[in-house]
């Protein structure tokens, strides 16, 4: 039997734009109360207000997810304004494109602290609520499809998207007799404003507009997508969401193959390069 998600509530980070605001208003259609995250506090009202305009109650905790005390306060705020959550979306994170080698240390520990520390921290602290109080739930991580291979210069990136991955399955196994379920998410090219601001963090021009001039348009997908995939996860929990077959597929291929997988790859990074040389 599919879960009934009408007035359950979800806590979504990440959710003033893209994959985040995408999921709050698919779980506000699904019946579900919202407590919103980000730092942007413009962009979190016009959703909440969205949210409300469906009938569905909402609430704001405006901050970085690696602020100290900000996961009490997602919980916190949950139980006092929603009396509780089903469900926690860990997604707000951000890329980086930059060769490995030109990785600077304070870079590398930033994009940990938000992609997989402050995410670790949330998932495991709802879990830990979640065995307390004696009640079923479901947290999700937003990975990638970049947890399961690489491309180059996305090294950093990858590294903390296979982390978020490793510690989901780890806890799916740990938790799932309690009757919490553990899901990570694995969208492929999704057109959100990621690829602008992995841009504006790495300093180069390699892409230009919204995604990667290089990624097919089979590749291609809205953010829609992605959440109406993840509110059907919350409906019918699986352990893993993927929205292409073909890249699952490919990922495996990838990862039995690693040396094919190289070869086609060093065309890219060829082209990569050259971009470079003459972005500079
Ligand atoms: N787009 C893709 O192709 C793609 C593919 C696979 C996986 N993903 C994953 O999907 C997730 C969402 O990305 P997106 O594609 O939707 O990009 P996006 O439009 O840039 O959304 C990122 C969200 O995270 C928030 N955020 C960033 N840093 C934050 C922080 N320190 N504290 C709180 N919120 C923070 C941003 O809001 P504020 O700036 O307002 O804080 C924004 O709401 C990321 O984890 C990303 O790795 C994206």
């Amino acid at each position: 039997m599919p879960i009934d998600l009408r007035d359950k509530g979800i806590i979504i980070t990440g959710a003033s734009s893209g994959i985040g605001a995408a999921t709050a208003i698919e779980c506000a259609k699904a019946g579900m109360h919202i407590v919103l995250n980000a730092r942007r506090e413009d962009k979190l009202k016009d959703i909440a207000h969205r949210i409300e305009k469906l009938g569905r109650k909402t609430t704001l905790v405006v901050g970085s997810v690696t602020d100290d005390g900000m996961t009490q306060r997602l919980l916190d705020e949950a139980e006092r304004t929603l009396g509780g959550f089903h469900a926690v979306f860990s997604n707000a994170g951000y890329g980086l494109d930059q060769p490995a080698v030109d990785l600077d240390d304070a870079s590398l520990r930033n994009i940990f602290e938000v992609n997989f520390f402050a995410s670790v921290d949330l998932i495991n602290s709802a879990a830990r609520r979640l065995l307390e109080q004696k009640r079923q739930g479901h947290l999700l991580m937003n990975s990638s499809c970049l947890a399961k291979f690489t491309l180059p210069h996305h090294s950093a990136y990858s590294a903390t998207k296979a982390a978020q991955n490793h510690f989901c399955r780890a806890m799916r196994l740990e938790l799932r007799p309690d009757g919490i379920e553990v899901s990570s998410v694995h969208p492929i090219t999704t057109t959100t404003e990621f690829f602008e601001v992995s841009q504006q963090r790495s300093g180069n021009e390699a892409f230009k507009g919204n995604v990667p001039d290089h990624a097919p348009r089979m590749f291609i997908q809205p953010p829609e997508k992605v959440a109406k995939a993840i509110v059907k996860c919350l409906r019918k929990p699986r352990p893993e969401v993927w929205t292409s077959h073909i890249v699952r597929a490919t990922a495996s291929f990838m990862t039995l193959f690693p040396s094919s997988f190289d070869l086609i790859m060093r065309k890219q990074a060829a082209r990569e390069k050259a971009k470079l040389k003459v972005d500079i």
